[in-house]
């Protein structure tokens, strides 16, 4: 009946995510200079679990402070913003918008549309949510944000949340070229509500990104399990070490995956890659604003800034934009 052993080992099917896969693993990996890798990789079923995790972990400030920020501030979000529907890029688990779907249904019928680069975690999040909220019309799209960011057949008013500083994870010149394409999709009544992490004490950026239990090292190393399995690599996950740090000059936390001696990695369809001990490959920025960077990231997408929500001795702020004219 099942005759996989039979067949060659490697069956890689070219999926146009398998093909984005392979030229990202490419361009990052067989490069000089600082190897790197999309964040995006991280997301599968284990990852996004992880993450789940490092969300409730004492050292990982931002979502709590976010979802605090929120259930402070939702009822005056959707007064000011009036949306019929809900829009989410990299949703996830769904966690923080619970709150103001929370706020929205309360004043009328509501759409959701939730968009994740993992359809598991997409239709688990989209079943809690129909069970959650019976009344609520749940429409999600499995989408990488790097190439596609519309809430397809979405009411309006949108609120379009992308929420967690996920934009932090993206280098200002491609955190400028998503924010212009969401501003893309955009009618004029539509809001944007981004979520961004603050410059703060460098000690509690450090902390939140090297958590004492090893989550977020999990985490990190969990884009090599992914590559392992996805691309059939032979990375030696013990063969790297975990490593996380605030750059000042970049107002960033860079994550890096740094290899314990020199090593050969081989990837059918990518090549071999070669790392010398101590070479890292970098896996994630998070970039951290104040409010003038992140007016500054907002205008030059095609946004005004019309609110900026924070607290006295913020950890984190919620800009609520709209599409310039
Ligand atoms: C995906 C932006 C929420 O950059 O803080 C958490 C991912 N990486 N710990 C972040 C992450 C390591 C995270 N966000």
């Amino acid at each position: 009946m099942c005759e996989s052993s039979a067949l060659p080992a490697l069956t890689l099917e070219l999926t146009d995510a398998r093909s984005r896969m392979i030229a990202d693993v490419r361009e990052g990996l067989l490069r000089d200079g600082q190897k790197e890798l999309p964040p995006t990789y991280f997301y599968d079923a284990r990852g996004s679990q992880l993450f789940d995790e490092i969300t409730r972990l004492e050292e990982y400030y931002p979502t709590r402070a976010e979802r605090a920020l929120l259930e402070r501030r939702a009822m005056e979000i959707v007064e000011r913003t009036t949306p019929r529907a809900l829009a989410e890029l990299g949703a996830g688990t769904a966690t923080k918008s619970r709150v103001l779907l929370h706020a929205m249904t309360q004043r009328g019928p509501t759409q959701y549309l939730p968009l994740d680069v993992d359809g598991d975690t997409l239709e688990l999040t989209a079943a809690a949510l129909r069970t959650e909220f019976p009344a609520l019309e749940v429409a999600p799209t499995i989408a990488d944000m790097r190439d596609d960011v519309a809430a397809h057949g979405s009411r309006h008013p949108l609120l379009y949340a992308f929420l967690g500083s996920t934009i932090g994870n993206f280098d200002p010149e491609s955190a400028r070229d998503v924010l212009t394409r969401i501003r893309a999709t955009l009618r004029p009544t539509d809001r944007l509500l981004l979520g961004v992490d603050l410059i703060k004490d460098v000690a509690v950026l450090n902390a939140a990104y090297n958590d004492a239990r090893g989550i977020t090292a999990e985490f990190n190393l969990n884009v090599l399990r992914v590559l392992n399995r996805e691309l059939d690599a032979n990375f030696e996950l013990a063969a790297f070490r975990h490593h996380a740090f605030y750059n000042v000059e970049d107002a960033r936390i860079e994550m890096h995956l740094v290899a314990c001696g020199d090593q050969d990695v081989h990837i059918p369809l990518v090549g071999d890659v070669h790392f010398d001990d101590g070479e890292s490959v970098r896996t994630e920025i998070s970039c951290k604003y104040d409010r003038a960077s992140a007016t500054a990231m907002l205008e030059n997408a095609g946004f005004r800034l019309t609110d900026w929500l924070t607290e006295p001795d913020p950890l984190v702020a919620l800009a609520l934009a709209e599409p310039a004219a």
